[in-house]
């Protein structure tokens, strides 16, 4: 008989995520009842979100319970299906979680072609990453032609998009990423104007440098010292699509509310949002997004780890920039 490797939530992390707040098991393979399906995950997400599941604190979605599958993204193939919907050999797309394989009655499964790019680019550029990047910058930035679109973890799964999509639009695009590396790979690879590298200590002044026309769309994905090094060169009338805040997710308290007269002052527009708040927007957006990967005017970098039990360790390094692009777990 084949077993399923999983990944369990064992604690509840006070702080920042120990590989004990993990644990591994091996379970014998379900087989799906009537109307299900049983998927074999190719690739598995890991994303900053997942820190937010692990805390019983309420949020937006619900907790992973102790002793669950931890939540997560997967490419899948099907293996049986006694679903109408679905067959053997189908590629699909949904949240079977942190294990090799997954049963689903198939309401969360979506199918996906396979195109002229890897399958996992629907886990990032082509999938749920790529479209908070289209949506946050699209229907909350509002981005114009000539305007400067500064954007926070910017190698990122999320930032490298936003950079990418705002250049498309004609726009100055500034990155702030961790790292000469990083910063060197959005200008050279993904045609970002400029870059800061927060980490060489000097946000405020290099942000002066490389947006010495202010700043029209913030895109954090950050939060904390870089948001506030952002605030006083904000232009009148800038928009922050308020995307994530990761260097606060590990955080014991929050981080205070900035000084908000710049906010008044400056008439600035601080939206928060969640991608799943706006389906009927992810058909367009990944059409688009598709297209434009497919085309090679979309550039996506990844980090690939091998096999499910390198999942934990992975995840921790997310809140410490050890991935250079989408961050991903190949199963099979
Ligand atoms: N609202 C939504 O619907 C939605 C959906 C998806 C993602 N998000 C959010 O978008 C953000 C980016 O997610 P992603 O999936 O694209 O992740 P990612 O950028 O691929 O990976 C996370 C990156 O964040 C940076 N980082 C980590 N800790 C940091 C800190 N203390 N200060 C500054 N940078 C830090 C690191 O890059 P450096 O090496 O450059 O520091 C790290 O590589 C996250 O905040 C996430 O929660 C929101």
């Amino acid at each position: 008989m084949t077993t399923n490797k999983q990944v369990l939530l064992a604690n509840r992390p006070d702080g920042w995520v120990k590989e004990s707040d993990f644990r591994i098991a091996e379970t014998p393979l379900a087989s799906p009842g009537d109307g299900g399906v049983l998927v074999r995950n190719l690739f598995l997400s890991l994303d900053p979100y997942m820190r937010g599941r692990m805390s019983a604190s309420k949020s937006y979605a619900a907790s992973v319970d102790l002793g669950a599958v931890m939540v997560g993204g997967t490419v899948g193939e099907v293996v049986e299906s006694r679903n109408p919907k679905f067959k053997a050999g189908d590629i699909v797309v949904g949240y079977l979680g942190w294990q090799q394989y997954g049963v689903s009655d198939g309401k969360d499964l979506r199918k996906v072609a396979r195109r002229n790019f890897p399958l996992s680019l629907y886990l990032g550029a082509v999938g749920m990453p790529g479209v908070t990047a289209w949506i946050g910058l699209n229907k909350i930035g509002q981005p114009k032609a000539g305007e400067t679109v500064v954007v926070s973890a910017a190698s990122g799964a999320v930032g490298s998009v936003v950079g990418q999509l705002a250049k498309l639009q004609g726009c100055r695009v500034v990155g702030v990423a961790g790292g000469a590396l990083k910063c060197a790979h959005t200008m050279q690879d993904l045609g970002f104007d400029g870059c800061v590298d927060y980490k060489a200590g000097h946000i405020a002044h290099d942000l002066e440098r490389e947006a010495p026309d202010g700043i029209d769309i913030y895109f954090d994905n950050v939060g904390g010292d870089i948001l506030e090094a952002v605030i006083p060169r904000l232009n009148p009338f800038a928009r922050i699509p308020l995307c994530g805040l990761i260097s606060d997710y590990n955080a014991t308290t929050p981080r205070g509310i900035p000084d908000m007269r710049p906010f008044l002052i400056k008439r600035v527009k601080l939206q928060g949002f969640i991608c799943s708040d706006t389906m009927e927007l992810w058909p367009e957006a990944l059409k688009q997004l598709g297209d434009l990967v497919e085309n090679g005017t979309l550039k996506h970098r990844e980090t690939v780890v091998e096999g499910i039990e390198n999942a934990p360790k992975a995840f921790i390094g997310l809140f410490k920039g050890e991935n250079f692009g989408k961050l991903i777990v190949k199963l099979a």
